[in-house]
């Protein structure tokens, strides 16, 4: 075992880890962080993205002991200060972006990084962006509604479902 320490949604955090033990595993596992959804562990769902030093990543392919010394943020991470749902969240709640919720952190927080990079996305941006994270219950339309709105656009531009 091996001592893994990680600043997660600002705090300084440790545990022990195997050498297999995956980011999303040790989150959950270990830290108690169960907001991180496994949905796959193959790299497929999206479902266990989190920020890893100001990158998406899906934790399900790292090793924690490789994310050592690094920085994550986590969907418990998301909320505002006061404890309400930030931008994002309160967009997917106002839009139905979810309908089971087991998709919603990875979404929320691929949604994040994309409007991080591109403050404004197209819905076709949104759309692409979003490739690598899979809802279950199918609700992409409201997904990316969620998404423009959050970004500030007009969700209503977007065609009826
Ligand atoms: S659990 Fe990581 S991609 Fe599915
Ligand atoms: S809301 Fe159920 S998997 Fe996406």
């Amino acid at each position: 075992m091996t001592k893994v320490t990680l600043t997660v949604n600002g705090k300084s955090m440790s545990g022990e880890a195997e050498g297999r033990t995956l980011l999303a595993s040790f989150l959950r596992d270990t830290l108690g962080l169960t907001g991180t959804h496994i949905g796959c562990d193959t790299s497929q769902c999206g479902a266990c993205v989190v920020h890893l030093d100001g990158k998406a990543v899906k934790s399900c392919t790292l090793l924690a002991m490789d994310a050592d010394g690094g920085t994550v943020t986590t969907i418990e991470g998301m909320a505002n200060a006061d404890g309400s749902l930030n931008t994002i969240q309160q967009a997917f709640q106002d839009h139905h972006g979810l309908q089971c919720g087991f998709c919603t952190p990875g979404m929320v927080m691929s949604a994040s990084a994309l409007l991080a990079e591109n403050p404004k996305p197209t819905e076709s941006e949104i759309r692409h962006y979003l490739e690598g994270n899979i809802c279950r219950c199918t609700g992409y339309h409201n997904i990316v509604k969620a998404v423009l709105a959050a970004s500030g656009q007009d969700a209503n531009v977007m065609a009826a479902e």
